[in-house]
């Protein structure tokens, strides 16, 4: 099987997999944040449940929003951005500080909405060409084949005059050619082709880091559509003319309308917006400054929770539907402080708890991308066996604890400088001490850090 289509498997999978199976999931990147992590499986299976009720009363189940408050690195991101790996459904992360009220200049909210549905018809496209991957590949085939052969085309196939005609050869030829094609015995042969040139990703990319806006990226986008692609003949082997033409071929094949409907029924079935940092948008507006808009985007914000029709270069899109998990640490700001139609629109609230010296430990350790994994595999690559002792993973999270209640508490963010100042060391000589096993007890530990995490100054600025 294809990955794509078990991806594409896993996608109906991963929409009745079970809250249990979710926060399973999760388990294994997110340690700790159970009612979190419980209330985004809930939300989750909702979904799938909601699409499983009689048709006649589905519109009338509204999704059940989520926010989640919580101390600075926690893990508020890192579930989304697990969620968004799990849940194969389209999934936008958004940050609503990144937002500007209507009529200002910026970003307005309705944008979240047609990212999510650009992303999701970019998903449907390419399950669409991976599905049609074996019939494009033989249509490449073929008009490697007429490379080849220019005399031999493939109308002239099947021919069942007499066996000597010379049609018939030509269709033998032809069929050993294809046999020869397939078994890579032809790679390193080349053809001449045309060849189209891809429209420069780059300008657009670059019109969007100058903070233009989705019309002018869509201005820029159609102009390109406009000039005609450029083309030039090119000298390729075979195996690269393959690839070419099945890409070509794909695109051919697949039926835009057809896949911009699923994904339009995909969003507005089960899209999933996350808006972080929603707390940088609540509190009440100064008069002046950065702040001006804050509440409007808030305003703005109702609607599309609420369920409005948002217009999208694929069509109008109905967001009655698209379920909405916010985030934010709330330091500053209190929830109270989201303008009261919002909070009404969020009705669970989770909170995410700060993180203990044993929960730090297991973070160094247990997720599949822990980051004393990272650090052996990285080190792996230089022939450096890095082995770090359970007193010594110890003794870091207990100093990462101490300088999160010196300093600020940046939660579990502050094990990834507290690693990096560790191993900088073994980090810059490891291909000088290669082959080498490094062995990292409590003992050198104290010796690398000690130091440092009792100078606040220096711990200020390195730690
Ligand atoms: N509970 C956790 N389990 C495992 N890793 C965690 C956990 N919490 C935080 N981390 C690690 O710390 C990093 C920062 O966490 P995250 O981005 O989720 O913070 P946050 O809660 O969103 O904070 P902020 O409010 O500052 O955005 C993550 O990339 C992750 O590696
Ligand atoms: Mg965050």
């Amino acid at each position: 099987m294809s990955k794509a289509t078990q991806d594409k498997n896993k996608s109906v999978e991963t929409l009745n997999l079970t809250p249990r199976e979710i926060v399973a999931e999760l388990d294994r990147y997110i340690i700790g944040q159970g009612k979190a992590k419980r209330a985004v499986a809930i939300a989750l299976r909702n979904r799938w449940r909601r699409l499983m009720v009689p048709e006649e009363f589905r519109d009338e189940i509204a999704p059940k929003n989520i926010i989640m408050i919580g101390p600075t690195g926690v893990g508020k991101t890192e579930i989304a951005r697990r969620l968004a790996k799990l849940t194969r459904s389209p999934f936008i992360k958004v940050e609503a500080s990144k937002y500007t009220e209507v009529g200002y200049v910026g970003r307005d909210v309705e944008s979240m909405i047609r990212e999510l549905m650009d992303q999701a018809v970019t998903m449907v496209q390419s399950e669409e060409k991976e599905r049609l991957t074996i019939k494009a590949a033989e249509m490449a085939e073929d008009r490697v084949m007429d490379l080849l052969l220019p005399s031999v085309k493939s109308g002239e196939l099947f021919d069942d005059s007499d066996e000597d005609s010379p049609k018939r050869t030509m269709a033998q030829t032809r069929q050993k050619l294809r046999k020869m094609l397939r078994e890579g015995k032809l790679d390193n042969r080349t053809v001449d082709m045309q060849v189209e040139q891809p429209v420069s990703p780059p300008i657009t990319r670059i019109f969007t880091n100058m903070g233009l806006d989705e019309m002018e990226k869509n201005l820029s986008e159609a102009m390109s559509q406009m000039f005609p692609r450029k083309s030039h003949r090119r000298r390729v082997k075979v195996k690269e003319a393959l690839t070419i033409l099945t890409q070509e071929e794909a695109n051919r094949l697949v039926d835009m309308d057809k896949v911009v409907a699923e994904a339009r029924l995909r969003v507005e079935q089960y899209g999933l917006v996350f808006i972080d940092e929603i707390d940088k948008v609540a509190g009440p507006s100064n008069k002046s400054g950065p702040d001006i808009s804050r509440e409007g985007v808030q305003r703005d914000l109702l609607p599309l929770v609420e369920g409005s029709t948002v217009p999208t270069k694929h069509g109008p899109v109905k967001t009655d539907h698209i379920l909405f998990i916010a985030a934010g640490a709330f330091h500053i700001a209190k929830p109270s402080d989201l303008i009261p139609e919002l909070q009404g629109r969020f009705p669970i609230r989770v909170e995410l708890t700060s993180l203990s010296k044993e929960d730090f430990v297991r973070i160094l350790t247990e997720p599949r991308n822990a980051l004393t994994i990272q650090y052996q595999k990285l080190l792996a690559t230089e022939n450096i066996q890095l082995e770090l002792t359970p007193e010594a993973v110890e003794e870091l999270a207990a100093m990462a604890y101490r300088v999160n209640e010196k300093q600020e508490n940046i939660g579990a963010r502050r094990l990834a400088t507290i690693m990096e100042t560790l191993l900088d060391n073994i980090s810059f000589d490891a291909p000088d001490i290669a082959p080498a096993q490094f062995k990292v007890t409590a003992e050198y530990v104290r010796e690398r850090l000690a130091d440092m995490v009792e100078n606040t100054d220096l711990t200020r600025y390195i730690l």
